[in-house]
């Protein structure tokens, strides 16, 4: 694919990249995402699901819901979006990734400076005592686990609806999209706030805003590149450019 001279130029002198990634990164990775005919929201009713009340009323049907998508992303492996993401830190000073995924593929598949912004399915904690659980620590019943040390239920560790994200890491992500120099929104429909806000915290920071999604998205109009294609294919591509311009 032939990229943009003025896209190049910002590649050939960037120091700090920043890779803001959404359910779409991992559609070929057989994850699904959550917008769209396919997707997640359409099957089921996040107000049922994805919050603290819903949990409360029904911990087993949660928590059952919770191990489906667990299994899903266990059986799933990174692709080469997230390898070429990963790859990447060897030609930048500095490469973030702040992901709305909770599938951590990013971790697996050898990126190092990664900002979760909703949580990680792959970790767990009581709702009382606050202790933290991984998932082979969990004995896998139907029904929500209770805690070892106090009783109480144990839930993944997930930002749900309603919830606020983690203040730290939420705020130590605008600063360093702020700080980037180059900034790929990835794979996501750029709706769900705050976490929308990284890609805004990014341009008034001066940073040049390149969209990678399969189609256009409510935040193409107001990016300085907007490249339709999969990641898996694209981000690779990217990758080779920056190999050659790098002179590594
Ligand atoms: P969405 O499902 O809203 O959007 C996925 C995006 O990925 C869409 O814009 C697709 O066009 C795009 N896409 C699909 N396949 C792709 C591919 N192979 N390459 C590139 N792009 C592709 O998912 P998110 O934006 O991640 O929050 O959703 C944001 C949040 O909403 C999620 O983190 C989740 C959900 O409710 C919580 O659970 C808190």
């Amino acid at each position: 694919m032939e990229f943009k001279e003025e896209f190049l130029q910002k590649l050939k002198s960037a120091g700090s990249v920043v890779f803001f990634t959404g359910a779409g990164i991992s559609a070929e990775s057989g994850i699904p995402t959550f917008r769209g005919n396919e997707g997640l929201w359409k099957k089921f009713r996040p107000e049922e699901l994805a919050n603290f009340d819903a949990f409360i009323r029904n911990p087993g049907l949660v928590w059952e819901w919770y191990q489906y998508r667990r299994k899903i992303v266990e059986e799933a492996q990174p692709n080469a979006g997230h390898f070429a993401i990963a790859e990447m830190e060897n030609y930048f000073d500095n490469v973030s990734v702040i992901t709305q995924n909770i599938d951590n593929l990013h971790a697996r598949a050898g990126s190092t400076k990664i900002y979760e912004l909703h949580g990680n399915i792959e970790r767990n904690y009581c709702i009382d005592c606050k202790t933290y659980y991984t998932h082979e620590e969990l004995e896998s019943s139907g029904s929500a686990p209770e805690c070892r040390l106090c009783g109480g239920l144990i839930r993944p560790d997930v930002v749900w609806f309603g919830e606020p994200l983690p203040q730290n890491i939420f705020s130590a992500a605008e600063n360093v999209a702020r700080n980037s120099d180059i900034c790929f929104v990835v794979g996501t429909s750029a709706v769900v706030y705050p976490a929308a806000y990284i890609p805004g915290a990014a341009k008034s920071g001066g940073s040049y805003l390149v969209e990678i999604n399969i189609e256009p998205t409510e935040l193409s109009y107001r990016v300085d590149y907007s490249i339709i294609g999969k990641s898996g294919e694209i981000l690779p591509q990217i990758l080779e450019k920056v190999k050659k311009l790098k002179n590594r």
